[in-house]
């Protein structure tokens, strides 16, 4: 009925930002399904970069609607400072092209405290989070104990509702995690601050949506983080808390599934990861600086420098049968560009076994040592490269051996940064 979905295959930062803003050209609604500020997409569209945590990158081009959807957790002061930049820089001229769940739960700062404190609390255990308060504000919305938008933006119904959680939150702050008190007066006094300007865009998203895909609409649904981070498909833990997968789409905006007809995957042509959890294909060695440096390997949202490794055919295949890949979108080939020698993992040794699928027990996962299959590398730079047929022999044969083996084709390859870098292997769009 006029679906895409587009999701991240490995533990995030796959790319998915600049492969969003080039769908959109063909789209004509954007829509964020889960996650918060812990996502940050890097765009550059021409000589300009900008980074965006919570409103979807299609807000970039005019004609495109963008939806935050009821999935999401919204910071409102992270909303209304991407709202202001946006605007400053000649964006979001048109309010009603943007679109706030008002089911979509509000991060608020005691939510940023507790996630703080039990990060350093845990120690050398740490999940290694963004610190953005995403995992206690999903906490809230399951306790069903959560603010949500359409509460925050009423200043009485704010109130009340805060009357009711914060003693409880202060207690658990003071008592447990040895912190200080969030005052209700600071709450309330951020409510004034952001909750008019975000008012008009607060919205019933799903009716919205459901009117757009009825009358033929093309809607890109664009996930955050990826498959392996997962609260429940994911290296848990170690994982975000929420679903990434394609499934949530539909839940996480109020649309049917049977409004999605396509699941694009995004994939690394290498992996990378931040923060804390097992990474079995991880290269701590000068091959593992190399693809950080080439590949510019720093996370857009807090700027630490993610751990890189070889491609893992086992989350790939993972992350195909989790979501119903329909395709997958193969980013940063180009840093690959003169390894003499590329590994890609097929399969796990554990204890002398073969172990095929990623396994859920993480104790078992740490001792998984990867099986490599070799392949020979190529010096060109291929930045410049705008058909598949143009790449050097190597890079070709090493992008069909993962079709072969993962039985998805892969529709595009990215070979730099810019939306020009891309090449399409196969249609996508009408
Ligand atoms: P949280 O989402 O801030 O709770 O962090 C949980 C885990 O997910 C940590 O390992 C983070 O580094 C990771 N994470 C969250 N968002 C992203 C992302 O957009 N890209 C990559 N990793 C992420």
């Amino acid at each position: 009925m006029g679906g895409i979905v587009v999701v991240g295959t490995q533990w995030g930062d796959e790319g998915k930002g600049k492969i969003v803003d080039l769908f959109t050209e063909s789209v004509d609604v954007v829509a964020r399904f889960q996650g918060g500020n812990n996502a940050g997409h890097t765009l550059v569209v021409g000589e300009e970069q900008t980074v965006l945590h919570l409103i979807p990158s299609g807000i970039l081009h005019r004609r495109v609607k963008c939806v935050i959807g009821n999935g999401v957790v919204i910071d409102p002061e992270i909303c209304l400072e991407e709202i202001d930049g946006l605007k400053k820089r000649g964006y979001l001229k048109n309010n009603k092209q943007l679109l706030i769940s008002d089911r979509a739960h509000v991060i608020l700062p005691y939510h940023k405290l507790i996630d703080k404190l039990r990060e350093a609390k845990r120690g050398e255990k740490k999940i290694g989070t963004t610190g953005r308060g995403i995992g206690p504000a999903y906490e809230d919305k399951m306790c069903r104990v959560g603010i949500r938008m359409g509460d925050f933006i009423n200043a009485s119904r704010f109130k009340k509702c805060l009357e009711a959680i914060l003693p409880d939150k202060n207690e658990y702050i003071r008592k447990v995690l040895k912190g200080s008190s969030i005052k209700m007066e600071s709450l309330l006094a951020l409510q004034r601050r952001s909750a008019k300007k975000l008012a008009p865009y607060v919205t019933d998203t799903s009716v919205q949506l459901d009117q757009w895909l009825r009358r033929g609409k093309q809607v890109l649904f664009e996930g955050a983080q990826g498959t392996s981070l997962d609260v429940d498909h994911g290296t848990y833990p170690y994982v975000t808390s929420s679903n990434t997968v394609s499934a949530n789409a539909a839940t996480g905006t109020g649309v049917g599934p049977n409004t999605i007809d396509q699941i694009i995957g995004i994939s690394k042509a290498y992996t990378t990861r931040v923060g804390s959890g097992p990474f079995p294909t991880e290269l701590i060695d000068k091959i593992g600086q190399t693809l950080q440096t080439n590949g510019g390997e720093f996370g857009a949202t807090t700027g630490r420098p993610r751990r890189c490794g070889w491609l893992d055919l086992v989350v790939l295949r993972h992350a195909i049968r989790t979501n119903g890949l329909t395709g997958i979108a193969l980013t940063k080939l180009d840093v690959l560009s003169g390894l003499p020698k590329l590994k890609v993992c097929t399969a796990y040794r554990y204890r002398g076994q073969l172990v095929k699928e990623l396994p859920a027990d993480l104790t078992r996962l740490e001792q998984c040592r990867p099986v490599y299959t070799e392949y020979e590398g190529w010096t060109e730079d291929i930045s410049h490269i705008r058909d598949f047929d143009d790449l050097p022999k190597t890079a070709k044969k090493y992008v069909q051996q993962l079709e072969k083996q993962l039985e998805v084709p892969v529709v595009l390859v990215s070979v730099g940064p810019q939306r020009a870098a891309t090449f399409f292997c196969q249609q996508i769009f009408s």
